[in-house]
């Protein structure tokens, strides 16, 4: 049975809120009065999305996509199941694919794959976390918010078995086993 120690505070609210800030402005200027289609990646980056689509200043469509990939525990297999896919066609759009954390890289590289099949004008992507340390194929962010050590994060989103998403700070969470 796990249980949980405690939750160190990593990042505060006013760090996140600062650091999306800056993203979305660069975001604004290099799409300027280009409009861009923004897919978050459900659930991890609803929070992430949402408060950066309200500071990007370029004309801004949102979409969700859910996805979920199996694997044995905590690391992802690859194997990617699309659970809720786009209500619409990104054919000839600018896509800014807005997703929590890279950790392995696999969700996003099928996920990556997969839209660019669907032929979009562009495909970027910009993610709050990035795990370096963790990566299991070649993938890299176009936007990174924080680079974070080889820790389980929860908070601003991201979950520990559902629970911790609504945190307003990014944690690392400490588990006794
Ligand atoms: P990847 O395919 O290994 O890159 O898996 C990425 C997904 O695993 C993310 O979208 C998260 O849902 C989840 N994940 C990876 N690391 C963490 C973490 O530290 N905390 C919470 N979720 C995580
Ligand atoms: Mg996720």
């Amino acid at each position: 049975m796990m249980k949980i120690k405690r939750i160190n505070v990593h990042l505060t609210e006013q760090e996140v809120e600062q650091r999306i800030r800056d993203l979305a402005e660069q975001i604004s200027v290099h799409y300027g009065e280009d409009p861009l289609c923004l897919i978050c990646i459900l659930k991890g980056a609803a929070f992430f999305a949402c408060e950066l689509a309200k500071r990007i200043t370029s004309p801004v469509e949102l979409e969700f996509m859910s996805v979920s990939s199996y694997g044995a525990g905590t690391t992802s297999s690859g194997v990617v199941r699309i659970n809720y896919d786009l209500g619409t066609s990104i054919e000839g759009k600018n896509i800014l694919v807005v997703e929590d954390i890279i950790d392995t890289g696999r969700t996003l590289k099928y996920l990556m794959e997969n839209l660019k099949t669907r032929n979009p004008k562009s495909i970027k992507l910009c993610t709050l976390l990035d795990k370096p340390e963790r990566r299991a194929v070649d993938m890299e962010a176009d936007y990174v918010g924080f680079v974070i050590p080889d820790e389980f994060v929860v908070g601003y989103g991201l979950d520990w078995n559902q629970q911790y998403r609504n945190l307003p700070y990014i944690g690392f969470l400490e588990i006794e086993e």
